[in-house]
């Protein structure tokens, strides 16, 4: 169970990913080729976000009550944080993820907002695009669990 919850948290990335670049194709092309923003934007919008949420309830299940990091961190902070893959685990892994969650989250709902298919494409586009980044840079494994 414990594993498993581990390999569907980085399996699903591979789903999450291509989905977040799909959005951004979109986005960049209808904001800056001037195009109107259809239900399939609206519909892989609604995706995306669903499984970051998704992926942040089983990383929180996997920090708190399956990998050892939470419990570390507890009792010896400064030994955490002085080992840089420790560090990755324990805090610059989950940190990082939930801030990207919270800005793909934030860019949808205020392009919901907008009343002008740029000004969505646009609002989508910014925001994704600093939560790619951000996920990109502080992805824990690329290949399968070990
Ligand atoms: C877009 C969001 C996220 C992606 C793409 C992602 C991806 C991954 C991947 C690929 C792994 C490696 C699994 C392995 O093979 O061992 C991992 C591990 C982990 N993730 Fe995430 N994650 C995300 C969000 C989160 C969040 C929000 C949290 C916690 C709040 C979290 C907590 C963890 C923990 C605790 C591990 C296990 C670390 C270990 O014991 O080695 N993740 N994540």
């Amino acid at each position: 169970m414990d594993s498993s919850l581990i390999l569907i948290h980085n399996l699903l990335r591979w789903i999450l990913l291509p989905i977040m670049l799909f959005v951004l194709y979109r986005s960049y092309s209808g904001w800056l080729g001037n195009k109107s923003y259809e239900k399939v934007d609206k519909a892989t919008g609604g995706a995306l976000v669903g499984l970051a949420h998704l992926q942040l309830l089983l990383g929180l299940v996997i920090y708190f009550a399956v990998s050892p990091w939470f419990d570390l961190l507890k009792s010896d902070f400064g030994a955490v944080m002085s080992d840089s893959v420790s560090r990755m685990r324990a805090i610059e892994h989950p940190l990082t993820m939930i801030i990207a969650i919270v800005l793909i989250q934030i860019g949808r709902s205020f392009s919901k907002k907008k009343d002008n298919d740029q000004a969505k494409f646009k609002t989508v586009a910014i925001y994704t695009t600093i939560a790619l980044l951000l996920i990109l840079s502080r992805q824990i494994n690329w290949g399968l669990p070990t």
